[in-house]
């Protein structure tokens, strides 16, 4: 049995820069691994390749980003089509949060099945084939605290940022990436993007001062349309955050503490409303 834990991650900065020939925007973004993570087991079986999610509504065919890591993976090494394995998710992680559950799930998945098939850990190798799987994958390949240029896959890694305790809060609703890559374009009807340069820190102690120059480009066309999502903000805000913003392309918003005790005070009244969902987690290194 091989098992690895597939971390998800937070964007402590998300610039959206001009859309690129490929379609694709050009980004300016800070990972940021946290706690909370998914679990992903592999066990060998006599049958097919089998995908299983109990518990959850995440797919259980190709469309799952697992099931396409397999076989991006196989065809990468020049092996036969994967069989013979029973995958199974346990999944932690919200979707459609923004907090890059489904790639992290890819990149255990590569992890793991490089470990079954034998192949030496190469970082450049999970970085390529995760590519070709989705943006935000090659990040899982790194971890910790790293600036993602490009369309995000271009990875440097930064001083970590300390510890601290991070409270996620998950409206009842999500947000898919696309979409939201949408109404900025919309938003922007043609005009170049404006903002900041952002200015990574050269030490880890510097990272609290830079967490005030920290945006999200994806907040304020997601608050558009959801207004929970500043209300959430502000709320997180109010009660000491360091840094409230909402990950990736949302839904999820986070706001970064000190302590355990006052995250989970500041999320506890949106928490508690119908069909939200609260997470106390931590920021992690590599
Ligand atoms: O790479 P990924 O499959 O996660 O991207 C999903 C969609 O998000 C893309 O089809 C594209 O529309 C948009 N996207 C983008 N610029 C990026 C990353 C994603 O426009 N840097």
């Amino acid at each position: 049995m091989w098992t690895a834990s597939a971390r998800a991650k937070i964007n402590l900065h998300l610039a959206v820069h001009a859309r690129r020939p490929d379609g694709y925007h050009a980004l300016t973004t800070v990972f940021q691994t946290i706690d909370l993570a998914d679990t992903l087991t592999i066990v060998e079986h006599d049958g097919p390749f089998t995908l299983r999610c109990p518990g959850s509504d995440a797919p259980e065919d190709d469309s799952n980003l697992v099931w396409r890591a397999a076989w991006a993976l196989a065809s990468e090494l020049g092996r036969p089509e994967p069989a013979g394995l029973l995958v199974t998710l346990d999944k932690q992680v919200p979707t459609q949060a923004g907090l890059g559950g489904g790639s992290a799930d890819a990149m255990a998945a590569l992890r793991l099945l490089g470990e079954i098939w034998a192949v030496p850990p190469d970082r450049e190798l999970l970085t390529r084939v995760g590519g070709r799987l989705g943006s935000d994958v090659p990040f899982f390949a790194w971890g910790g605290t790293a600036l993602g240029r490009g369309r995000g896959d271009e990875l440097t890694p930064l001083p970590p940022l300390p510890r601290l305790a991070c409270a996620i809060l998950r409206p009842p609703f999500g947000v898919s990436t696309s979409d939201a890559y949408r109404w900025i374009a919309e938003s922007r009807a043609g005009s170049p993007p404006v903002g900041a340069p952002f200015d990574p820190p050269a030490r880890a102690g510097d990272w609290l001062e830079r967490l005030a120059g920290c945006r999200n480009d994806f907040e304020a066309v997601v608050a558009a349309r959801h207004p929970e999502i500043a209300e959430a903000v502000a709320t997180l805000r109010a009660a000491g955050a360091g840094l409230a913003m909402m990950s990736g392309s949302g839904s999820a918003v986070f706001g970064l503490f000190a302590d355990a005790g006052t995250a989970s005070r500041a999320m506890a009244p949106l928490a508690g409303r119908p069909g939200w969902r609260g997470w106390l987690s931590a920021t992690s290194g590599a």
